[in-house]
């Protein structure tokens, strides 16, 4: 039996305070020029004083399921793509959990860096399409900026925080949502883009040298990376969806950088109109940019509901992953 999904909900969270590419030039060489030429970036929010990212995750996933109409103790699986939660245990999806009143609901947390949502709906999907789990909330939720060396100005121009999430459901009618889901990634590329975990020797053995805690990254080396690998898995993903490309109405991409967006969208042939970015004013939220990309984009008019949509996001691990969807009034 092919059980129907339905997106039924989707939110987001980001903080208030805003640092703009001026503000930078105060901590580090660099210019307003260079990172809106290079990336798209001007400005990104932060988390500021004792705000953390479950704090914002909780606020996504409470607009994500007031607007599905599902009761919070109604939902069977809390996923949160989440690598910088407050605490490694308790998970971010139990800390949520928690705050929503969600109490039947098993939780977990997944660490695929910026693909984290789109792995998130290829493991909800799963769940629901087995007859396993009715109600799943995705939360993508992530505070780059407590992790980023501040006088690395390779690296630290280009995040910033925020949360989204969706809530998925079976659908009460016979429409599919998730038309295809498909997940990649490349381990033996795990040095492209990197964030260590510290800890210490027992102190009865040899001390080890303790890494900080930074993300470190070859730009150059993931550019070229997802300008030559994503759009054939992009293609991939289109194909199994059983819609032509030129069918879908718009195209949602992780939000890393303009230049890519832009790469992406001369190879797929997208009119520039239907394809999505607020990279601008956000930076690299990680796992958080695709919904909180989509989520604006639909509150502001930008996307027209009903429609059709390519989800596709890539990060650390390196991990790769795009959904088709279709996307109904009244979720955002
Ligand atoms: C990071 C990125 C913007 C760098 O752009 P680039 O065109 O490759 O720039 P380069 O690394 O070649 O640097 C060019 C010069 O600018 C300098 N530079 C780097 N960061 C700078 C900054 N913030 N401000 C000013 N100058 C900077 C470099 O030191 C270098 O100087 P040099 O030529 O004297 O050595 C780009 O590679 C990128 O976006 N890659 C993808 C990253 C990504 O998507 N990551 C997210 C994965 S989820």
């Amino acid at each position: 039996m092919n059980i129907p999904i339905k997106i039924a909900g989707i939110g987001f969270q980001v903080p208030e305070t805003v640092i703009t590419n001026d503000d930078l030039t105060k901590i580090i060489e660099t210019s307003d020029e260079w990172i809106k030429t290079r990336t798209g970036i001007e400005r990104r929010h932060v988390l500021s004083g004792n705000e953390t990212a479950v704090q914002m995750g909780i606020e996504a996933g409470k607009k994500a399921v007031e607007k599905s109409g599902i009761a919070p103790e109604d939902i069977d699986y809390i996923i949160a793509a989440a690598s910088l939660g407050t605490h490694i245990y308790p998970s971010t999806a139990c800390e949520i959990q928690a705050a929503l009143g969600a109490d039947k609901a098993a939780c977990f947390d997944i660490t695929a860096a910026c693909s984290g949502l789109i792995y998130g709906m290829g493991i909800a999907r799963a769940f629901i399409k087995s007859g396993m789990a009715k109600n799943i909330l995705i939360v993508a939720t992530d505070a780059v900026s407590r992790c980023l060396d501040w006088t690395d100005r390779t690296t630290c121009v280009l995040f910033g925080d925020g949360a989204g999430a969706m809530m998925l459901t079976v659908s009460d009618d016979d429409q599919d949502d998730i038309l295809s889901v498909e997940l990649k990634a490349d381990g033996k590329l795990g040095h492209f883009i990197q964030m260590p975990t510290p800890g210490k020797n027992c102190p009865l053995v040899e001390p080890n040298e303790v890494p900080d805690m930074f993300v470190k990254m070859d730009g150059k080396e993931v550019y070229k990376y997802v300008v030559t690998k994503l759009p054939n898995y992009i293609e991939e993903c289109v194909e199994k969806s059983g819609l032509k490309l030129n069918e879908i109405d718009y195209l949602i991409p992780h939000q890393a950088n303009m230049r890519i967006i832009e790469a992406l969208e001369k190879r797929l042939d997208f009119d520039p109109s239907h394809v999505i970015s607020n990279i601008q004013e956000y930076a690299n939220t990680s796992a958080a940019s695709i919904p909180i990309a989509m989520t604006e984009a639909i509150q502001s008019g930008k996307i027209k509901l009903p429609c059709s949509a390519i989800l596709t996001g890539f990060g650390a691990g390196m991990t790769v992953g795009s959904a088709v969807v279709k996307l109904r009034e009244g979720i955002a």
